[in-house]
């Protein structure tokens, strides 16, 4: 049985002093919590003061993006090195807002994945359709053209690390959520798809998240689904009631 993960993205959002309430607050809440992976991944401004608030807590620090060098003249850029250094264990790659605003493709994203894994972090690769995919009915092309992208060339080792978070681009920021069996079959077909490009034990082993809309209401159902191992939830971790109650959905 692998351990859920819940992971906050709190996209561009927070100050630092608006970060350290926040992630204050959790520690006090989930602090007890032993059986769910909690992660959050604040703006990068935030993470050397997040990362103090949070040690020696089981909640775990990630990254909302990377650049895919180790280091050098890249003006205005981040490495997995630095964000390691601050004590990040994660890394989001390839959120559908960076594909469309800052039109990251999938070799790009396949290169990110690569220098995350090499810089000792857990890549959290999303993958999805949009809405106009979906209605064309191409959407599990789509996600296939992601998962073999972003993954190319990864040996099971590696694969074994990375967590996909299967995100439909018109269930992110809409209130919109895949009902459940949506997503439940999109998980499938991932894990058929990693079945096919790896084994059936390896595809078992990776973690795949659901994301978009995910609330304290719909957590439970979701997370019933035996597919979903857990979810990367937007909106809903910026306030940390609503982020405990996502966290608790056992209870
Ligand atoms: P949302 O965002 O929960 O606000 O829909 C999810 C995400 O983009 O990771």
């Amino acid at each position: 049985m692998k351990k859920p993960i819940i992971a906050g993205n709190w996209k561009m959002y927070n100050t630092i002093s608006q970060s350290c309430d926040l992630a204050s607050q959790l520690v006090e809440s989930l602090s007890l919590v032993k059986d769910v992976e909690v992660i959050i991944c604040p703006p990068f401004t935030s993470l050397s003061e997040v990362t103090k608030i949070i040690k020696n807590t089981n909640i775990r620090l990630g990254a909302q993006n990377i650049y895919f060098e180790k280091e050098g003249a890249y003006t205005g850029e981040i490495s997995p090195l630095m964000v390691k250094d601050v004590g990040c264990d994660y890394a989001i790659v390839g959120h559908s807002e960076r594909r469309k605003y800052i039109n990251e493709d999938n070799p790009l994203v396949n290169l990110k994945v690569r220098t995350t894994l090499e810089a000792g972090l857990y890549p959290i690769m999303c993958v999805g359709e949009s809405l106009e995919e979906r209605e064309k009915g191409v959407h599990e092309e789509i996600v296939y053209i992601h998962v073999t992208g972003g993954l190319l060339g990864l040996s099971e080792e590696e694969v074994k690390k990375v967590i996909i978070a299967y995100e439909p681009v018109w269930a992110i920021g809409t209130g919109k959520t895949a009902t459940p069996l949506d997503a439940q079959s999109m998980h499938k077909f991932i894990r058929n798809t990693l079945s096919k490009m790896y084994n059936e034990d390896i595809a078992n082993s990776v973690r795949i998240l659901y994301g978009g809309s995910v609330k304290p209401e719909n957590i439970k159902s979701l997370m019933a689904e035996s597919e979903i191992d857990g979810a990367l939830v937007g909106g809903a971790s910026l306030t940390a009631s609503s982020f405990e109650r996502i966290v608790k959905f056992m209870e």
